[in-house]
């Protein structure tokens, strides 16, 4: 059964390590005042603090954890205890080597860094069960403990023999010691590759194999031995505390939605509550408004592995210390952190408490600088925050409704990632769910994102982008779906393989739901755009005529209408954009690769057709956005700015605005990286 976090506020707080300062108790008193002061009430502590719990193999200190923990909740402060496994101390890389990870080019990695361990590793395994256990057993009735922060972000993966053992073995549970199986699914007749012993399987390498099957199995692979690891981890977490909820916190990459490596919807399925670690690379200019969809688009990401509320595990209270390191611009601390809220959040929390003095992390943003003080303006910021979360405690758990999916699939990433095909050098599946995704986020329509496995019945719109991979059941369910009335977009490159990265041979299984048959499809140089004309007599707003850039996918009918044909290039005349009515529901497929400006023209007609409810249904200026949450009776609107200048907001009916607790009047100015949460409903 799931464990939940009982708290009646929402988390306000950060990564705390005092670890770093047992040679100067007095911080540990100066910061518990301080974050008092600044509101908190949640540190996650513990994170990187094995070398100072084991400083010797079997040798145990938790007298300044003890006294960490008293003091916090002596002073109202809960704990996110962290097991240590992030980063493993000297010794142990020193007394079992074995630790330490091999890389996919086969090289053995030294000591150094964090995240560097081999997940298979039995050694590493019992130690880390170990510590975990002695943790537990020493903090299970401390009443700061509140949620267990299992490791820190895990990810990569290690291919020593340990890992490729357990590879072939998973690889052979798989195929029920199948060899034809396995090599069927690989379509290893292809350069000679017929595998004739187990022996022969090893995981995918630069300097050695990748053909797709593999690589698909092996990134399977590392999640389930990533997830494997998680559980041996929480083994005594579960045993000795059953009502602490566990968690682990799942990470961003840059130009990705998400980290790629491991299937976080297979992840969360280990984990009683969903946390996440959002980097938002704001920088104070017009990109922010881009910067803040793609945060949107990851909050709803979260949002959705378990449909409901998470926790924002970390984010930066000024500045990054990655990339180019901006700070964040006056009113943007608070606005970023209710983005999270508006999303689903319940909580706000930082990396990090205090800067250290040395270490890769020494310059990037905390609530607390080197200079030790109060009277920052970071500081300033955080209280701000701090005080706002405490005047939002009603919204705290609160659901955040949605009429229209999306679908985001990290199998379909993979396996397009791995394609020679369209163009090899750059990938385009997230931006393109990206580029939907902001069609909606520009009239305000709430979008829940989930994988291919979920249900799909609760959703009046369905979006799938680049749907290329289809896992078994999916275009029956997709096929379901519309024939019970949903609407379903899809686009080209969609129902190409199967689970194993095979062509489907003959028809695709999505060709009677869209009712086209494809033959080909051409990849344009970045240059070059096609001209398309839409039939729009009966399709408002759709213009008259769009360009078409970089994929065009050539179809034949079969069932569907078209409503936009190819103008230009030798196709002209073919279809680019079909429907096809299917049973209750109709399945529209968008055929070739056309821009902002079409797609929010034509979720703009989908959204009419679909009768999409909007949370605000007055109009708002370029770069405003609304979200709600929702307990059933009470709707909370969060309205953002995330211009850097002021505008005009006229309210389409009466509100209560929940930070300044007083009536909204009907018109009013929002400031620049503004924000405001109102209800219509009661007051806190
Ligand atoms: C990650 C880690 C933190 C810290 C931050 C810095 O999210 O979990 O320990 O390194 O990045 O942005
Ligand atoms: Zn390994």
């Amino acid at each position: 059964m799931q464990v939940t976090i009982k708290s009646s506020q929402f988390f306000h707080g950060a990564d705390y390590n005092p670890e770093q300062w047992l040679k100067s108790p007095a911080i540990l008193d100066d910061d518990i005042q301080l974050m008092k002061q600044a509101k908190c009430n949640v540190m996650s502590v513990g994170i990187f603090s094995w070398a100072a719990l084991e400083p010797e193999e079997g040798h145990f200190n938790f007298t300044w954890l003890r006294e960490t923990l008293d003091k916090l909740y002596a002073n109202g402060i809960n704990v996110f205890l962290a097991t240590p496994s992030g980063a493993r101390p000297h010794w142990l890389a020193q007394k079992y080597p074995e630790v330490l990870r091999v890389d996919e080019n086969r090289v053995k990695q030294l000591f150094g860094k964090r995240h560097n361990h081999c997940y298979s590793s039995p050694v590493y395994r019992e130690k880390v069960s170990l510590i975990n256990r002695k943790l537990a057993e020493e903090f299970k009735e401390h009443p700061a403990l509140k949620l267990w922060h299992v490791s820190n972000e895990y990810g990569g993966e290690c291919h020593c023999p340990l890992c490729q053992e357990n590879f072939r073995l998973w690889l052979k549970k798989k195929y029920n010691n199948d060899m034809d199986a396995l090599n069927g699914a690989y379509w290893t007749a292809f350069w000679s590759h017929t595998y004739s012993d187990w022996e022969q399987v090893e995981s995918p390498s630069p300097i050695g194999d990748n053909k797709h099957g593999l690589v698909l199995d092996w990134k399977r692979f590392v999640t389930y031995i990533t997830a494997d690891f998680m559980d041996n981890e929480c083994v005594p977490l579960r045993e000795l505390t059953p009502n602490i909820p566990v968690s682990t916190n799942l990470m961003g990459a840059r130009k990705k939605v998400v980290y790629p490596g491991i299937d976080y919807a297979v992840l969360s399925k280990h984990m009683d509550i969903i946390s996440w670690d959002s980097y938002p690379d704001w920088k104070g200019t017009s990109e922010d408004i881009d910067t803040a969809i793609n945060a949107a688009f990851s909050y709803d990401l979260m949002y959705g592995l378990k449909n409901q509320p998470f926790l924002l595990m970390e984010s930066t209270p000024s500045l990054l210390n990655r990339w180019t390191c901006t700070l964040k611009r006056p009113g943007m601390h608070l606005l970023s952190s209710l983005q999270a809220v508006a999303h689903g959040s319940d909580s706000v929390q930082y990396f990090q408490w205090r800067k250290s003095r040395g270490g890769a992390e020494k310059f990037h943003g905390a609530v607390i600088g080197h200079d030790g003080r109060s009277d920052t303006r970071v500081f300033n910021d955080v209280t701000q925050a701090g005080e706002g979360l405490s005047q939002l405690s009603a919204i705290r758990g609160t659901a955040s409704a949605a009429q229209t999916g999306l679908i985001f699939d990290w199998e379909n990433l993979w396996a397009q990632d791995a394609a020679r095909a369209l163009q090899t050098e750059k990938k385009t599946y997230d931006d393109t769910c990206i580029a939907h995704y902001k069609a909606l986020w520009n009239q305000n329509i709430p979008v829940h994102i989930f994988n291919e496995e979920c249900d799909f019945s609760p959703y009046k719109v369905l979006i799938a982008p680049m749907l290329y991979l289809l896992k078994p059941g999916v275009a029956k369910h997709l096929t379901e779906y519309v024939k019970n009335g949903g609407i379903l977009v899809t686009t080209f490159w969609s129902g190409l393989v199967d689970e194993n990265d095979l062509c489907f041979y003959g028809k695709s299984p999505l060709s009677d739901v869209l009712g086209i048959r494809t033959e080909e499809i051409d990849t344009l140089d970045e240059k070059i755009s096609v001209r398309i004309e839409v039939n729009n007599q009966n399709y408002p707003p759709l213009k008259s005529e769009y360009a078409a850039s970089l994929f065009c996918e050539l179809v034949h009918l079969e069932g569907a209408r078209p409503l936009a044909l190819y103008a230009s290039e030798f196709y002209q005349g073919m279809p680019c954009l079909t429907v096809n009515e299917y049973g209750k529901g109709k399945a529209y497929t968008i055929l070739c690769n056309l821009g902002q400006d079409f797609l929010n023209d034509f979720y703009r007609f989908i959204a009419n057709e679909a009768g999409l409810e909007k949370p605000f249904s007055a109009p708002l200026p370029t770069g405003v956005y609304v979200r709600q949450r929702t307990s059933g009776e009470t709707n909370f609107i969060f309205l953002m700015n995330f211009n850097s200048h002021e505008v005009g907001i006229k309210l389409p009916c009466f509100a209560y605005d929940l930070l300044k607790a007083e009536t909204t009047p009907a018109t009013f100015h929002l400031a620049g990286y503004g924000v405001k949460v109102l209800t219509n409903g009661i007051k806190e």
